[in-house]
């Protein structure tokens, strides 16, 4: 067959530019939308949006998808918009997940097609000044709606919103009785005035329940009631209500000044208090953070899917910091937003990779996040001076603080059933990591400060994914503890040497004695090797913390978590069993307690008659 030129030219040119020609379109769409929204909604912060630049990398507020076919996050949150928002405008962008305009000014109706855009997740609405009614048409994705602080009116409709999470309409101006279809969201209508129905609200009374069609002819009208009012006191204003005006005004123009001075102390105390802004920049040289303002404004906090949080990087900076701890790749921030919402930022130094290469690792990271015994990434921040990791908040701190924390006061032991259910957590997140980076990957740092506990005190392991990212990892002495042998002299860490670091964290739990001390040292104890050596002279019992003692019972798992910890930290690799074999054998340990102590309640039920 003779070779076709022209069936050449429409596979190699027309085809692969037509897909490319839709791609920009669906894109250039988008931030045609996006332009006519910025042009139809005055807002006092300039915007750096403009036809010129490219809308997923430089526009402030804006993220799109990973292939860059769509805009799926615009995040406006205080930047002074007011006015109304034009429909067909935002609502025109077909991808769109997460919408948040909160802490604005914005009046009049929401247009319905925001509300109703089908890939609609989370809708942040809160602290503005919408006069709408209750929406009617919401989108079936719809996971999180929050129009608090609002001045959202009339009655609601019964729609059914199985999707939807979080709703509050909480502060706003709604009337008449909550529907069946919203009883599940008891506090989401508190601050109504109008609204009756489901505690905490007050009950409905006979004339609510059923409105009356026409209101205004039942009720005096209030507003002309007033109006009326007004008129005949300003025909008779008398000696008295001119005195009342003058102290008024004055008691006015007091409080007023009262306002301003305590903003002005507020203002004064919250820069001296710790801003992450100021803390980072003390840490920087200073001329170094102007620079990094202006990088601030070009790019921007990518955001992985999901929405719980909604902020920017600005609110970030803004937030007031706590310095953590100070790790091997950085130093460590709590960071409180605005509207309660904590955060930990990692600012991670001396990143020896390019920009590319850190957001293929950062999706890798966000990936292995997805596990319950993994501490999720949120959210990530790169520049040339600056690299900001976003991840959830732990309340419960670290694995290491509970275990060689203050010991001497009444603080309660961590139990023996506690020890177990984080054994187990952390080995699942780090198999996780194994399995689900791809086969190769590995964490490199386990240690007790790196495993996290939530409220129910569920490990999760974190600083996943980072080794790779960072100058000569190896070097660094807080590891020292936990680092397998093979690895001083391959300087390679492999999946083994992981199993290796948590056989040691392992045994730090059974013995409460830290590899590494606190004040980071370079004073190591050799934990595997200590424990070998007592275990062999017999005196078993002795290795176990003292705070284990009270459990007795359980005096067999212990010794079988002992010798599954020794295993791990096996002197060669190949002796060493995988993280799902580890798995295994804890759950075994397990299993065969639970079996054993349900078969001696039997036998006591049987004895006792
Ligand atoms: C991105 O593109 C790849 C291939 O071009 C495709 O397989 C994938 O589904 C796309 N992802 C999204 C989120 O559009
Ligand atoms: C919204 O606010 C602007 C000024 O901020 C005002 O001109 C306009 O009348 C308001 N619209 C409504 C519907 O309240
Ligand atoms: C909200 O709008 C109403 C008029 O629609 C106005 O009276 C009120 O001052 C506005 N509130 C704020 C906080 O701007
Ligand atoms: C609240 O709504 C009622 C009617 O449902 C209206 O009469 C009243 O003026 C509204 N209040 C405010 C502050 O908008
Ligand atoms: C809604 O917001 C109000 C005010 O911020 C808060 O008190 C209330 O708990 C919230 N309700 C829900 C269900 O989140």
């Amino acid at each position: 067959m003779k070779f076709n030129p022209f069936i050449a030219f429409f596979v190699f040119v027309l085809l692969p530019q037509q897909k490319f020609v839709q791609v920009v379109a669906d894109l250039d769409s988008d931030k045609q939308a996006l332009l006519e929204f910025a042009n139809g909604v005055p807002h006092v912060k300039k915007l750096n949006w403009n036809l010129a630049t490219p809308v997923c990398t430089s526009w402030v507020g804006i993220t799109c998808n990973t292939n860059r076919t769509d805009v799926i996050a615009v995040r406006l949150p205080g930047v002074g918009l007011y006015g109304t928002i034009p429909s067909n405008t935002i609502g025109k962008l077909k991808a769109l997940k997460v919408l948040s305009l909160r802490s604005n000014n914005i009046n009049g109706s929401l247009p319905s097609d925001i509300p109703s855009i089908p890939s609609l997740q989370c809708l942040f609405l809160q602290h503005n000044n919408l006069s709408s009614k209750f929406p009617v048409t919401f989108s079936p994705m719809l996971r999180i709606v929050d129009f608090s602080y609002n001045s959202i009116s009339g009655t609601i409709p019964n729609v059914d919103l199985p999707s939807v999470k979080v709703l509050n309409f909480s502060y706003n101006n709604l009337s008449g009785s909550i529907p069946s279809s919203f009883k599940r969201f008891p506090s989401s209508f508190i601050g109504n005035p109008l609204l009756c129905g489901s505690e905490p609200l007050k009950p409905c009374s006979e004339s609510v329940v059923s409105p009356s069609p026409s209101p205004l002819t039942d009720f005096p009208s209030p507003k002309t009631g007033s109006q009326n009012q007004h008129a005949t006191s300003k025909n008779k204003l008398g000696v008295g209500s001119i005195i009342a005006i003058v102290v008024g005004g004055l008691a006015f123009v007091f409080l007023l000044l009262a306002v301003i001075f305590v903003s002005c102390l507020k203002r004064k105390h919250s820069g001296s208090n710790g801003m992450l802004k100021s803390k980072i920049s003390q840490n920087d040289k200073p001329n170094d953070f102007g620079s990094g303002v202006q990088e601030a404004e070009k790019n921007k906090l990518f955001f992985f899917e999901g929405c719980s949080y909604n902020f920017d990087l600005e609110d970030l900076l803004k937030a007031s910091a706590e310095v953590l701890g100070k790790g091997s790749y950085g130093t460590t921030y709590k960071a409180a937003l605005e509207e309660g919402t904590q955060v930990v930022v990692k600012r991670l130094k001396e990143v020896a990779v390019g920009k590319k290469e850190f957001e293929q690792q950062m999706e890798v990271v966000n990936r292995v996040g997805r596990h319950p015994n993994v501490v999720p990434l949120r959210a990530y921040y790169y520049s040339k001076d600056e690299k900001l990791l976003v991840y959830n908040y732990m309340p419960a701190g670290s694995l290491f603080a509970l275990l060689h924390g203050n010991r001497t006061s009444d603080r309660t032991p961590l139990d023996w059933d506690t020890r177990m259910k984080i054994a187990l957590g952390t080995a699942r997140g780090i198999a996780n990591i194994h399995t689900e980076g791809g086969g190769k990957f590995t964490h490199g740092n386990i240690k007790s400060s790196n495993v996290l506990l939530s409220d129910e005190l569920e490990a999760c392991v974190s600083d996943a994914g980072l080794t790779p990212l960072m100058n000569a990892p190896l070097t660094t002495s807080r590891i020292v503890g936990y680092r397998a042998p093979e690895v001083i002299e391959t300087r390679k860490i492999t999946q083994k040497s992981d199993v290796y670091s948590f056989g040691v964290l392992l045994l730090e739990m059974l013995t409460a004695k830290a590899p590494l001390q606190p004040s980071g040292q370079d004073d190591v104890v050799d934990l595997p090797r200590w424990v070998r050596s007592v275990v062999r002279e017999e005196w078993t019992a002795e290795v176990f913390d003292v705070e284990l003692l009270r459990f007795q019972t359980f005096q067999e798992e212990m010794v079988q978590m002992l010798q599954i910890a020794l295993t791990c930290v096996a002197k060669t690799p190949d002796m060493r069993p995988t993280m799902d074999e580890a798995i295994r054998m804890i759950e075994d340990v397990r299993q065969s307690e639970s079996k054993n102590r349900t078969s001696s309640e039997a036998e006591s039920n049987i004895q006792t008659p």
